[in-house]
């Protein structure tokens, strides 16, 4: 019998290696630079460019799709083009990413005793036996540029200098064209560069839903949930860390037997990612913190992502009257969610006119902080006589 609570059916695609064959909200670039490529290679003609963007914007998923999609479609004149990635973070040299590059025209060469000058005529050769466009990729290039190398030069001049037909794809966070000996920049001008904009929160909310498509049973999670994490990560606008809950998640889900992926195991997965609310956070916080806290964890406990500010005053108002404490005004109540959305601790949402605006609270899981805030409130109480 199939497991019912199985959500995580094909998780491999959730993993940050895993190429997406479409990438939901960078079709306007990859449509720019696929145009470029052909209309370059088209005429014989190289081209290059550099790629930068913030953390998890997508940079190497869009370098990756395009030179997939280039070798799949795009002869560049008489050439089949393809394509050879290298990471520089861990190998910022020009022999080691040397190396790379001849593995990817199919020569090896021990690491040890040659020149660059001789690795480049051997990977010369390696391009000749097998005439082809190549598109090197150089992801995480700041370290290998800052170091002064001749092999941006090199393969950005790779028709001048005798070395075949080469493009040249360098992708950094930065701008490295400060970095850059004037000859490489010239390769760099306006059309050959690319800043990928951080994802807001609408594109994060498309991208998690491409990928849940994926990788999640269909139906195994809400819309609302979908919406919860990319608020999480939109300040950053980071989709490796939106993926990365989202998968966490559904294993939250999957371990807790729900067979759907809730609030409460976003909330639990963020909290162990990031976390952002330590029990001495709570120990400064004022009574009135504590129980609009409490009661705003209580409405969440196990449902939703957020709540509405009407509702969530109703069930302060019920608490502090279980709690036997004087009633709270309704202007105290909203000066108190303001402080502790400065804190950090919740995030308040401006609704539509006339509707009431939602209360949310991504950090930890809510029953959590209920059992704290209680133990706080608890002990914060004068005993009754
Ligand atoms: N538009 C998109 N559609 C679907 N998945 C995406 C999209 N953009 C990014 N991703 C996914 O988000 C994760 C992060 O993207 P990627 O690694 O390309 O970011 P990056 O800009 O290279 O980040 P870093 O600077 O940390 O290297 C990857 O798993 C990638 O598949
Ligand atoms: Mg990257």
């Amino acid at each position: 019998m199939p497991n019912p609570a199985r959500i995580l059916l094909k998780e491999e695609t959730l993993d940050p290696a895993y190429l997406p064959p479409r990438l939901v909200r960078r079709e306007t670039e990859l449509q720019l630079l696929t145009k470029r490529y052909r209309e370059a290679l088209g005429k014989g003609l190289a081209y290059h460019l550099l790629l930068t963007g913030g953390v998890g914007s997508g940079k190497t998923a869009l370098a990756k799709r395009l030179a997939a999609d280039l070798e799949r479609t795009g002869r560049g004149s008489e050439l089949p083009v393809r394509s050879a990635y290298v990471n520089c973070w861990r190998r910022a040299s020009d022999r080691t990413v040397m190396l790379d590059l001849l593995r990817s025209v199919d020569v090896s060469l021990p690491d040890r005793g040659y020149s660059l000058a001789e690795m480049i005529d051997v990977f010369e050769q390696g391009l000749r036996r097998r005439p082809q466009h190549l598109v090197v990729i150089l992801d995480e290039a700041a370290a290998l540029v800052k170091q002064e190398t001749k092999l941006v030069y090199l393969l950005s001049r790779s028709r001048e200098v005798a070395l075949g037909s080469i493009s040249l794809l360098l992708i950094a966070a930065e701008d490295l064209l400060p970095y850059m000996d004037a000859p490489s920049r010239s390769s760099f001008g306006v059309t050959h560069r690319l800043s990928l904009a951080p994802y807001g929160r609408d594109d994060l909310v498309e991208i998690l839903k491409a990928r849940a498509e994926l990788a999640l049973r269909p139906g195994s999670v809400d819309p609302e949930t979908l919406d919860q994490i990319a608020r999480i990560a939109a300040p950053n606008g980071d989709a490796r860390f939106a993926l990365e809950i989202l998968a966490g998640a559904a294993h939250a889900a999957e371990d807790a037997g729900s067979d759907t992926v809730l609030a409460e195991h976003v909330r639990r997965v963020k909290g162990s990612l990031l976390p952002t609310l330590s029990e001495s956070q709570l120990e400064d916080l004022s009574t009135n913190e504590l129980s609009v806290l409490l009661a705003l964890s209580r409405s969440l406990k196990g449902r939703g992502a957020a709540v509405a500010s009407q509702r969530l005053r109703a069930a302060h108002s019920a608490l502090l009257e279980e709690l036997g404490g004087p009633a709270m005004s309704r202007t105290t109540f909203w000066r108190t969610l303001k402080e502790l959305e400065r804190d950090g601790l919740v995030t308040l949402e401006a609704a539509g006119s006339g509707e009431s605006s939602k209360v949310a609270m991504d950090d930890l899981p809510a029953s959590y902080l209920a059992t704290l805030v209680e133990e706080r409130i608890g002990r914060a109480r004068p005993r009754k006589a």
